[in-house]
């Protein structure tokens, strides 16, 4: 069986780690590769809670993990932007306070490996241009480290196979009034990404909360025994606490939506994202109120100027979603043979 080769980009970051197991304990896939990039936490930080998955997976010396860009590409350089607006994100050292969803170290133990030499961006142009063009990058972080790679060398874009992007909202945001947290951290990154031409698949805060998971998923999952589903059921927990504490929905239902593992669910099972559409999608980067909008054009015109630049899920389909990744925590325990 060929493998689906892929590459993690997170800024990890519970459902980061969540989507981390899932790419490295699905058999389908070759995971190249996990770059880390400033986004929940500083990028220190999610380098080094990248590294304790994959030593939670015991993928130690199979799956190299890369530190990536400590800053947006932009959005920090204004003082009013990085101050007033934007608490997020910040250089190392400097974040002020603990966010309840992303606490700054995963509940695992210290790495005992450590990064590659090379940064991400230099590692990420290297293999692409080395590829035979079947590499799937998966970005569940802002955009930084593949827009710089793009901008460094733009031999790598005709090389990307597809992008599956957790990002974006339409009907939902979650980190200003207009805008999701990938796309707010790095708003430049994500529209150099969106104008480069690469088939891009957005999955967006509209399908990632109707893909939610709840205590009972958690306590399923737990039953399974190993070390990589502990990990999720603790995260599925945590982030069912950490969202109770500002979302009616999370604290009525105890429920939390696990993003970036959809995204990576959807290249296995395309069914798991729900109508999904071919529009033009902009981001936003005039540093007013709507800045880091995904905007889609929803005008009903026979023929646009410019052509289709995404395909965005409207819609997910929890099912498929929660059976997969019980499914592959499953199978990982009995390949292991315990
Ligand atoms: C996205 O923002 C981050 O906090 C999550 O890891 C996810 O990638 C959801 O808006
Ligand atoms: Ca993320």
């Amino acid at each position: 069986m060929e493998k689906i080769k892929i590459i993690m980009d997170v800024d990890t970051g519970s459902d980061d780690a969540i989507a981390l197991v899932m790419a490295m304990l699905e058999e389908k896939f070759d995971c190249l590769g996990i770059c880390a990039v400033n986004g929940n936490v500083e990028v220190k930080l999610t380098t080094d809670n990248s590294l304790r998955v994959v030593e939670c997976c015991d993928k130690q010396g199979v799956v190299p993990v890369f530190k990536g860009c400590d800053l947006p590409i932009a959005s920090t350089l204004m003082p009013w932007t990085a101050q007033s607006l934007r608490p997020f994100p910040t250089r190392e050292g400097t974040r002020e306070g603990k966010t309840v969803v992303h606490g700054d170290h995963l509940p695992l133990p210290e790495p005992t490996i450590k990064e590659e030499k090379d940064s991400a961006v230099v590692w990420l142009i290297n293999t692409l241009l080395e590829s035979d063009g079947d590499i799937i990058l998966v970005p569940v972080g802002p955009l930084t480290n593949v827009a710089v790679a793009m901008r460094a060398d733009p031999r790598i874009i005709p090389k990307i196979k597809r992008i599956v992007y957790m990002g974006g909202g339409d009907r939902v945001n979650n980190t200003s009034a207009a805008s999701e947290f990938n796309v707010w951290a790095d708003p430049e990154a994500l529209e150099i990404v969106l104008q480069s031409g690469v088939d891009f698949t957005m999955v967006p805060l509209d399908a990632t909360h109707e893909a939610y998971m709840n205590l009972a998923d958690a306590a399923e999952i737990r039953e399974i025994g190993t070390k990589p589903a502990k990990l999720v059921a603790d995260l599925i927990e945590s982030r069912i606490r950490g969202y109770s504490v500002n979302d009616k929905d999370s604290a009525d239902n105890a429920l939390a939506p696990i993003h970036d593992a959809l995204a990576v669910c959807s290249i296995i099972h395309p069914e798991c994202l729900v109508d999904v559409v071919d529009v033009i999608c902009h981001c936003d980067i005039s540093r007013g109120f709507a800045y880091g909008e995904t905007i889609i054009d929803w005008r009903h015109r026979v023929k646009f100027d410019e052509p289709a630049n995404i395909h965005f899920a409207k819609h997910a389909d929890r099912n498929v979603f929660t059976a997969w990744v019980k499914e592959v925590l499953k199978k990982d325990k009995e390949r292991r043979g315990l």
